[in-house]
């Protein structure tokens, strides 16, 4: 890729967006989620634009071996930094990779995983199609395909919350904003996902919202204080399976498994 595009970013995402209450529901509710689904440990997953590592340092710790792959070399260094904070144990079970997503399964030198991770990424990405039938080709078979993006089905949630009603009401149809980042973000609908993930051999298991209450409290600008998180999160984990809550999510978290007779990819 041209230049670190998320050299400018990784402070705000790595070190702000994450030691808010929605990173800490965030964090938790797809830790949860995706723990219903993959092998227990040992057993390798590959985090394709894992950023700094908030989703798969913890499963590091839990015991998984992690290979975090990322194109941005700015992105890689807050993975190390906070790859500091591990126990020595885990730390050995994380591998840094720096590659496109795109060219991941050659990255991989072809290795298949118990669980391959995608959250937050394809939405910066023009299409989505190509990066996910990398992600399910990394899979093992009976493996997971863990895939957090962007809820189109949810648009005119953010300029509503923040009484933006002209751009709320042009916003039911729209397929892209400027992200909280403040930069450009494209949205999918579950549906659009699972048939992609059907087309390159993965069977969609079931798709979960991610924030709701938390998310729209804070776009309304009340203030949700770190104090509340443990609460708020476990509010948010029943929130997020049922309908019609998950529906309202502006991100939605999609897993499926790959088909295959044979096990999962244990060390
Ligand atoms: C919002 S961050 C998400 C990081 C991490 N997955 C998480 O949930 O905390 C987006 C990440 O996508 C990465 N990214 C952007 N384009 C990519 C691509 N083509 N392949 C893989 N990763 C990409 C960025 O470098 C950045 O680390």
């Amino acid at each position: 890729m041209p230049g670190d595009a998320w050299a400018g970013l990784a402070d705000k995402f790595a070190d702000e967006a994450y030691a808010s209450v929605k990173g800490y529901v965030r964090t938790y509710v797809v830790h949860h989620q995706l723990m219903e689904h993959l092998v227990p440990p040992p057993a390798s997953v590959l985090d394709v634009g894992g950023g700094a590592g908030h989703q798969s340092f913890p499963l590091a710790q839990a015991g998984y071996d992690v290979t975090l792959l990322d194109p941005s070399p700015a992105m890689l260094g807050k993975a190390r930094q906070r790859l500091q904070g591990l126990s020595a144990e885990a730390r050995r079970r994380v591998r840094l990779l720096e590659a496109d997503g795109l060219h991941a399964e050659e990255a991989v030198g072809g290795r298949r995983y118990a669980g391959v991770l995608c959250h937050g990424v394809l939405g910066y990405l023009a299409q989505s199609g190509p990066l996910l039938d990398q992600l399910c080709r990394c899979a093992d078979g009976g493996g997971v395909v863990s895939v957090m993006t962007g809820n189109a089905r949810a648009m005119a949630v953010r300029p509503a919350m923040e009484r933006r009603w002209a751009d709320a009401l042009a916003s039911f149809d729209a397929r892209s904003e400027i992200g909280v980042l403040g930069v450009p973000g494209r949205a999918d609908t579950v549906d659009e996902l699972s048939d992609l993930m059907r087309r390159s051999g993965v069977e969609p298991l079931e798709w979960y919202g991610v924030w709701l209450f938390v998310d729209w409290l804070e776009l309304s600008g009340a203030k949700v204080a770190l104090a509340e998180w443990e609460g708020a999160a476990a509010v948010e984990l029943e929130a997020s399976r049922r309908d019609p809550y998950r529906q309202l999510s502006r991100a939605f978290h999609l897993v499926g498994r790959k088909s295959s007779g044979r096990a999962p990819g244990r060390r």
